[in-house]
């Protein structure tokens, strides 16, 4: 398993700093959360940690060393589906696999399994035009999924989803999580999302994007939505944003 770190991180496009000294341990099984506004660096710090992005300066760290590239035990994960529409489910989720060269019945085997887990047992054989919509992310995790990664990063995950879709795949989400003990980290502008699944809360400022609260949601799961602790939570992450202060 892995320990992920960010060490006095800055990162700029060319004249633009999008980060600025970001610092960021997330333990190993630990399930991590980042919120903060549109376009403070939130995505980029996800490319940085599953070695898509170098830091213009600092340390990205797995397990004490240094990320430069993409790695199968990172595995990101975006809002927006990436299955191939001419593939069926079984082959979008068994790509990787076919690309290593696995026996054919291994996969069928480790596709099978990993379908059952998220739910899609029974659709094998569909192409993504026939799933719904949470069906189709949930293909995308499987595809993740079925190459065992050690880190999942999700990159506003639900975005697309319809409200009913998102709590329940955020309750599978915990699910999964408690059944892998893999490291999680969530990025999503949804406070709820974050203070219902994480351990850990990372609230963003605007561009150039730093951390500016660390709050740790000790609650045990389920979380209830209306409990005191929640709301408070809730509350002390809607005071840091201070979204009444933002030009829109
Ligand atoms: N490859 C890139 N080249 C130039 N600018 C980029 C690139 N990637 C991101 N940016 C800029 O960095 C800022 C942060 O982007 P991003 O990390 O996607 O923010 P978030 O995910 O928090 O909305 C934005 O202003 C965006 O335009
Ligand atoms: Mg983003």
């Amino acid at each position: 398993m892995q320990k992920l770190e960010l060490k006095g991180v800055n990162k700029h496009f060319g004249d633009l700093l999008v980060l600025t000294n970001i610092n960021l341990t997330i333990e190993e099984g630990e399930f991590a959360a980042i919120v903060g506004p549109s376009g403070c660096g939130k995505s980029t710090i996800l490319r940085m940690l599953a070695g898509l992005e170098e830091a213009s300066e600092g340390q990205v760290l797995a397990n004490g060393q240094p990320i430069t590239k993409p790695d199968p035990r990172r595995t990101l994960i975006f809002q927006e589906h990436a299955l191939y529409p001419w593939r069926t489910v079984e082959q979008n989720v068994g790509f990787g696999m076919e690309l290593a060269k696995e026996p054919k019945d291994e996969r069928k085997k480790r596709i099978d399994e990993i379908l059952e887990k998220v739910g899609l047992d029974g659709f094998q054989k569909y192409y993504p035009h026939q799933l719904s919509g949470g069906m189709r992310q949930r293909a995308s995790i499987a595809r993740a999924l079925v190459l065992n990664p050690e880190v999942l990063l999700l990159d506003e995950p639900y975005g697309a989803l319809d409200a009913i879709t998102r709590l329940a795949m955020q309750n599978e989400l915990i699910r999964l999580w408690r059944g892998t003990g893999k490291t999680v980290l969530l990025i999503t502008h949804d406070i709820d999302e974050a203070v219902y699944l994480a351990d850990s809360i990372y609230v963003m400022s605007p561009r150039p994007g730093h951390f500016i609260q660390t709050l740790h949601a000790d609650m045990a799961r389920p979380r209830n939505r209306n409990g005191q602790k929640f709301v408070e939570l809730r509350q002390k992450i809607m005071d840091n944003l201070d979204i009444g202060s933002y030009s829109i």
